[in-house]
């Protein structure tokens, strides 16, 4: 049997802890070490791991010779910042999404991992989820994707509206809605026109809703719109659908239905619970035992950043934007 794989977590709160009972069903790994720097947080994850050891400060974590990985946890501006650190201490990473919440951000995170040898993992949980990969297989080259992610509103005391701490919806969970279409489409973001605004976050300075064309490499197009404008519980949270010309797919009930049209026939399928956790954090162990490149590398990551902070300055600006980076 190959040795476990040792395990910090940074951040202990939510996503901490769906991260830890993954870890425990898979049961390859060991969590060692669990850093927040609310102590009493870190010590609720005991449950999963109890011979781990506590701490507030995850220079602990990153000082541990014994510790291959660490998950990055946090609220989205400690990002980039720990994972430049991890990278610099030679753990591979699993980073929440997003990855980073600024263009600074993200070269400075982008020039840590590039030659630190480590293997960097950005957590888009919807590319693993089995009915999104039905639709890759269904449709390799979709010419079109129209993709919704919208929530019910987000109170505005919750962290991730702080313009520092989150960066509000857009940026917090629209980045999830970005990778999913470029990952459908395969191909480059280009270009990417935007409207949008705060509409019902008066006093908070984030753009709370946004709509964007997006142009790819390839020639195809997206329409994206992302927000916490209101939960539609006829499609739900997320609503993706994709078009080659004569097929389409749909994805909707937070993916895990999705109906695909051939043309003469449609084809219905379920997935019985979302597993987009579960799978992703067995790709993580492998990419770290194998020494392999993730599926959702920082690349990805930092892509959707980019794309999301291009469609804000086109909508602040009235004009197009690239997507370069
Ligand atoms: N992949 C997904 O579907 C998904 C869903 C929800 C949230 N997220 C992301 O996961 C991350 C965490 O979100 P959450 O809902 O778990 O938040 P949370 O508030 O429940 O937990 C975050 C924890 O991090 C701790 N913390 C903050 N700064 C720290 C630091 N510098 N060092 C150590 N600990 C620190 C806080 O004390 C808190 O306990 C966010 O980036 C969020 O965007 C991802």
């Amino acid at each position: 049997m190959p040795p476990a794989i040792n395990i910090g977590i940074i951040g202990c709160g939510e996503m901490g802890e769906i991260h830890a009972r993954c870890l425990k069903e898979i049961g390859t790994a060991t969590i060692r070490g669990l850093c927040d720097t609310d102590e009493a947080r870190a010590r609720k994850l005991l449950a999963y791991s109890p011979d781990a050891y506590v701490c507030s400060n995850p220079e602990r974590l990153l000082r541990d010779d014994s510790i291959d990985a660490v998950y990055v946890c946090t609220h989205n501006d400690s990002h980039a910042q720990l994972g430049i650190a991890a990278a610099r201490a030679g753990k591979h990473v699993m980073m929440e999404k997003p990855v980073a919440i600024s263009l600074r951000e993200c070269e400075d995170l982008q020039n840590a991992v590039e030659h630190s040898g480590i293997h960097f993992m950005t957590a888009f949980k919807l590319r693993f989820y089995p009915s999104v990969q039905k639709v890759r297989e269904f449709m390799p080259s979709p010419l079109m994707c129209i993709a919704q992610m919208t929530d019910e509103r987000w109170p505005d005391s919750f962290w991730a509206n702080d313009p520092v701490r989150g960066g509000g919806n857009v940026i917090s969970q629209g980045c999830h809605a970005a990778d999913l279409m470029c990952y459908l489409l395969e191909s480059e973001p280009v270009k990417v026109y935007a409207a949008g605004g705060n509409y019902h976050h008066p006093g908070l300075d984030i753009t709370d809703a946004l709509t964007a064309t997006i142009t790819f490499a390839s020639g195809v197009t997206g329409s994206l719109a992302v927000g916490d404008i209101g939960l539609t519980p006829y499609v739900s949270k997320l609503s993706f659908q994709v078009m080659d010309g004569t097929r389409s797919a749909h994805l909707y009930d937070r993916l895990k239905q999705v109906s695909m049209w051939d043309g003469k026939h449609e084809e219905h399928y379920t997935d019985s619970e979302e597993l987009g956790f579960l799978l992703e954090n067995r790709e993580f162990l492998e990419v770290v035992r194998r020494k392999a490149q993730p599926s959702a590398t920082l690349r990805h990551g930092i892509r959707a950043t980019v794309l999301l902070l291009r469609a804000i300055e086109s909508m602040k600006t009235g004009q197009p934007q690239s997507v370069q980076f």
